[in-house]
């Protein structure tokens, strides 16, 4: 008998198909999450699952599936995971690195180039039937060519970012946990700074950190207050990364120029603060969303569901 598996989101044909060669696949084909007891009561007779960021996977759910051996999300973050709650319980938990590095690079300078010369503000306005003609001080933005770029979170997201700001000529700061080799650094062109320093030169704030209880709020009412008040903040890490609250108070205030949000503290609620404003760039949680990158993941995240249900060590094992 196949052990059996359950998909907990819509996922593409070729994913459900590389399963189903292994598996007996249960899927989630209405596409909306379970709420959290429903998924507890359909992963109870399931071996493994494909998750998404939007199933949480915590000590509560993982005690009432006995037979669970694998959760495998599709998407590099997994804060959605309780990874020790899985190490105790004997689950493997995986995620899906590096197929979506350069994606979300590419999405990120489209928030940056949103942000700064305030493409959705002007479209909104055209579409709105307000445009009466060329004028000389219309919609006057930010020029993003040798300006300042402040990356916090240097990995594989941020890198890519940082290569691809050489086009703009621009100069790069960053932030990590730990500084990078000089080789490295020398080519994403960018040089190390403290979280303060680098918040008080940059002309545009860029957030490439994972989320857990460390960067909970790592942007809050303090950090925003040592930014530029012609600054901008991009975030499509995670929201939690960034207090919504003391964001919105800097940009109602003025104290910030703009932001470029893909991804928010209590997504898919937004604070309704956000919609009211004009100088916030907003996407729903969609920078890794391109047909390739969301193919690849899903089908990486498979192959370690394989893996890991087929006594192999899944090859993005997060809990060795
Ligand atoms: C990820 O992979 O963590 C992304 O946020 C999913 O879109």
């Amino acid at each position: 008998m196949k052990p059996k598996v359950l998909v907990t989101r819509e996922v593409f044909d070729e994913a459900l198909e590389i399963l189903g060669r292994h598996f007996e696949v249960t899927a989630n084909q209405s596409d909306r999450p379970f709420p959290p007891d429903e998924l507890a009561r359909q992963l109870a007779d399931k071996a493994g699952a494909l998750t998404t960021l939007t199933d949480r996977i915590d000590a509560t759910l993982l005690e009432r599936c006995s037979r669970l051996k694998a959760v495998c999300n599709i998407a590099v973050g997994f804060n959605n995971i309780d990874l020790a709650a899985c190490s105790a319980l004997g689950v493997m938990a995986t995620n899906t690195p590096g197929v979506l590095d350069d994606s979300t690079a590419d999405f990120t300078w489209a928030l940056i180039l949103a942000a700064a010369r305030r493409v959705t503000e002007a479209e909104a306005a055209l579409r709105a039937g307000e445009w009466k003609g060329w004028k000389l001080k219309q919609f006057l933005g930010q020029d993003v060519h040798h300006a300042t770029l402040g990356i916090v979170g240097m990995g594989r997201i941020g890198q890519a970012v940082a290569r691809r700001a050489r086009g703009f000529d621009m100069k790069v700061v960053y932030h990590n946990t730990r500084r990078l080799d000089a080789g490295i650094e020398q080519a994403c062109g960018a040089a190390y700074a403290g979280l303060d320093e680098l918040l008080e030169r940059a002309d545009i704030v860029t957030l490439h950190v994972p989320y857990s209880p460390t960067t909970h709020h790592l942007i809050g009412a303090k950090q925003l207050a040592r930014m530029k008040p012609t600054a901008l903040l991009v975030n499509a890490a995670r929201g939690g990364v960034v207090d919504d609250g003391a964001l919105l108070a800097a940009l109602r205030e003025g104290r910030l120029a703009g932001a470029g949000l893909d991804v928010f503290e209590n997504e898919p609620a937004l604070d309704p603060g956000f919609l009211a404003l004009k100088n916030v760039v907003l996407t729903p949680h969609i920078a890794s969303s391109t047909e390739a990158t969301r193919r690849k993941m899903a089908l990486m995240a498979a192959e370690n569901l394989i893996a890991a249900l087929t006594a192999q060590r899944p090859p993005n094992l997060l809990n060795p």
